[in-house]
């Protein structure tokens, strides 16, 4: 194999040349942000699915899937030693900023940027990790309790509110969700219902492991209503195939059956 043209690149969450079978949920995804951005309501999507079956790679087309359709979206993956507040405030800034130079958005999104300021001054004291750049001063008592769960839920709903005006949706895809520690998951679990119940454009797309439905039931009761958790299968035997035939098939190399069918039963699928 010529090291130059090789077009897998195999490794954790790395693109493959060819995203196989997975319409199906990229379509209920464009379908629930579509949802969204016109004021309906659809349930958030957490997808969970084993170590390795593609949740990391999905999640990022699906994030470009929603930049192509004109949604803003933020990506953050929740290792296990971050809080979410750490991860979460510096990409809502930028967000925030792209929002405030939508004519029609810019006064909410600076309201926005106001509230993420009272939102790091406010969580700073516990969340010794969050650093985030400040482009306005806070304004006393917007997001700034020193509470997450009011806190984020008051800014997550500037960032709506600044979306709305905007005409378009914000999306956060996270990805490794049951790494969040049970309160800071159930503090976004509470801000996207109190986003959901204002008809918000504001939704997340999460994906984890299977544990994650029993967490997310764990840290609000009612999470199994908000969310959708569809489950990431391995590949069909005929898309599996695709995804190793047909990046070699673009370079005029073949397999022989053989082979087709030992990679496939190694790696399951
Ligand atoms: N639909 C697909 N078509 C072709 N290749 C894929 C597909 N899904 C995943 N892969 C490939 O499989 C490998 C693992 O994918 P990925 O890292 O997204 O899995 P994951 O579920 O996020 O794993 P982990 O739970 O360890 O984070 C990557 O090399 C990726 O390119
Ligand atoms: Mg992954």
């Amino acid at each position: 194999m010529d090291p130059v043209t090789n077009p897998y690149s195999p490794g954790a969450g790395s693109p493959p040349p060819e995203l196989a079978g997975r319409d199906k949920l990229r379509e209920q995804v464009r379908i629930a942000i579509t949802r969204i951005r016109r004021g309906n309501s659809a349930k958030s999507v957490l997808m969970v699915g084993l170590r390795g079956v593609g949740k990391t790679v999905l999640l990022e087309r699906m994030r470009r899937d929603a930049e192509e359709s004109g949604a803003y979206t933020l990506r953050i993956e929740a290792p296990e030693n971050r809080s979410l507040p750490a991860l979460l405030a510096p990409q809502l800034r930028l967000v925030l900023l792209r929002l405030s130079r939508v004519e029609a958005a810019k006064n909410l999104a600076q309201r926005g940027l106001r509230a993420l300021a009272g939102f790091a001054k406010a969580l700073k004291v516990k969340y010794s990790d969050l650093e985030v750049g400040l482009d306005f001063e806070p304004e006393p008592g917007l997001a700034d309790n020193g509470n997450l769960e009011n806190d984020l839920t008051a800014l997550l709903k500037e960032v709506g509110l600044a979306a709305r005006n905007a005409d378009t949706a914000v999306v956060l895809f996270i990805d490794e969700i049951q790494y969040l520690d049970n309160d800071q998951f159930a503090a976004l679990i509470s801000a996207l219902h109190r986003c959901a119940q204002s008809k918000l454009p504001l939704t997340v797309v999460g994906a984890g492991l299977p544990q994650l439905r029993g967490l997310a039931g764990n840290a609000k009761s009612y999470a199994e209503r908000l969310f959708n958790f569809p489950i990431i299968e391995p590949l069909a035997p005929a898309e599996a195939e695709l995804a190793i035939v047909k990046p070699a098939g673009d370079e005029d190399v073949d397999y022989n059956p053989e082979a087709v069918a030992q990679i496939l039963s190694a790696t399951r699928g």
